[in-house]
């Protein structure tokens, strides 16, 4: 009996192999340190704990939810989203999704119809290829540099741009890279995407998570009326929430009917409870996403310093998220033995060092690493130690 060519198309997600070969090594009691992580090392704050607890006593939070989410967990994002956002979305126009991975596959089998194209940036998260193509979408790879920081230039979307392009994917700061654009790299970006009349997807779900002041603005802080905009966001990262499960999505009326239409018939509503959860993250405000972020920017120093202090690695200026993202080529090319990857160099670190990065070939860049240092200041400072006597045992 066969099963769906899709199976040969799409890949499982990459950071799930460093992840069990970690846990496996963990489990015989090798002293792994892992930078793996996409998430933080932080409990979900207290106050929404508290307010979960007592919502879970009402029998009101034990049933289904409107397809698009309980209405005072939207009121809270549309009142966030205008004072930390700076633009307005009605409630009536987001839709709550399970994390934001499911508001960026909703958005795409939303927008696409087979054979439209997706212009993805590289390095890029590694979900946005797969979800386009589970939505019947082309992903079109757009090659950065690491020159310009891996940020996206016009001349580059240009060159792959074509009269299928439908979509540009858009996430500032970045995963991999850790990278934030300025405001006036933001706008020409949005400003080409607008005149070439192609949706935006704008991934936003670090945007509080922004290190030396830098932000830059959401493509819908020009485009209004979400014409051309979609913005995805969440709970996940900024609160220290990614096992409740709870992202949005933020469109027009027609993106937002067609995807109430997809989620009435793929989940019905995400967890009654955890949308109290979200709502009380959001009422809270951002004291303790500020407290994360304290943490966060003192071990995004201690790594960048790190890695800039080794003589044949560099790493772009990552000023947001919680990852740096170093080039580790020069000792993907022969250097050690059975090493001419960076899924290699990975396997070495991890076998013989017990500390865990994901390779940038799950990212589209080979002799690339991620480090994630949403881990404790302990486990940073010995993993980058053992990672350091690593190549100077070379
Ligand atoms: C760039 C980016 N977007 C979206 C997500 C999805 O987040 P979640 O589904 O946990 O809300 C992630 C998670 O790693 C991410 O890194």
């Amino acid at each position: 009996m066969e099963i769906s060519k899709l199976n040969n198309n799409i890949t499982p997600s990459g950071t799930m192999a460093i992840s069990n070969k970690a846990r496996i090594l963990k489990e015989q009691g090798k002293p792994v340190i892992g930078f793996g992580a996409g998430e933080p090392d932080f409990p979900t704050p207290s106050h929404v704990i508290e307010e979960v607890k007592i919502a879970s006593e009402n029998p009101t939070y034990h049933k289904y939810t409107a397809v698009g989410g309980l209405p005072i967990l939207r009121d809270e994002i549309s009142r966030t989203t205008r004072e930390y956002s700076n633009f307005e979305v009605n409630p009536d126009n987001v839709v709550v999704t399970n994390g934001g991975k499911q508001a960026i596959l909703t958005t795409f089998m939303s927008l696409l119809d087979p054979g439209d194209e997706v212009l993805i940036p590289s390095p890029y998260w590694t979900t946005y290829p797969e979800a386009v193509k589970i939505s019947g979408g082309q992903p079109v790879i757009v090659n950065t540099d690491f020159e310009n920081d891996f940020k996206v230039t016009v001349e580059q979307l240009e060159e792959k741009f074509t009269e299928k392009t439908k979509v540009v994917v858009w996430v500032s700061p970045s995963n991999p890279t850790g990278v934030v654009y300025s405001k006036e790299e933001a706008e020409e970006i949005y400003n080409w995407a607008f005149d070439k009349n192609i949706w935006i997807l704008s991934d936003e779900l670090y945007e509080h998570l922004v290190y030396e002041g830098v932000t830059s603005p959401s493509p819908a802080t020009i485009d209004k009326n979400l014409e051309k905009t979609i913005v995805v966001n969440g709970v996940a990262k900024a609160y220290s929430m990614t096992g409740w499960r709870v992202g949005w999505i933020m469109g027009n009326d027609d993106v937002i009917g067609i995807s109430k239409k997809i989620q009435s018939h793929a989940t019905s509503n995400v967890a009654n409870i955890s949308q109290v959860a979200a709502y009380s993250a959001l009422k809270n405000g951002l004291g303790s996403t500020n407290e994360m972020k304290k943490a966060f920017d003192k071990r995004r120093n201690y790594a960048l310093n790190l890695f800039n202090t080794l003589e044949n690695i560099r790493v772009p200026n990552a000023t947001g998220a919680f990852y740096v993202f170093p080039d580790v080529s020069h000792y993907t090319n022969g250097l050690i033995d059975g090493v001419s990857t960076s899924i290699e160099l990975c396997d070495w670190l991890l076998e013989k060092f017990y500390i865990a990065f994901v390779p940038g070939e799950v990212f589209g860049k080979e002799g690339f690493l991620r480090c994630s240092y949403a881990l404790s200041d302990r486990d940073l400072e010995e993993g980058l130690t053992r990672f350091k006597d690593a190549l100077e045992s070379i």
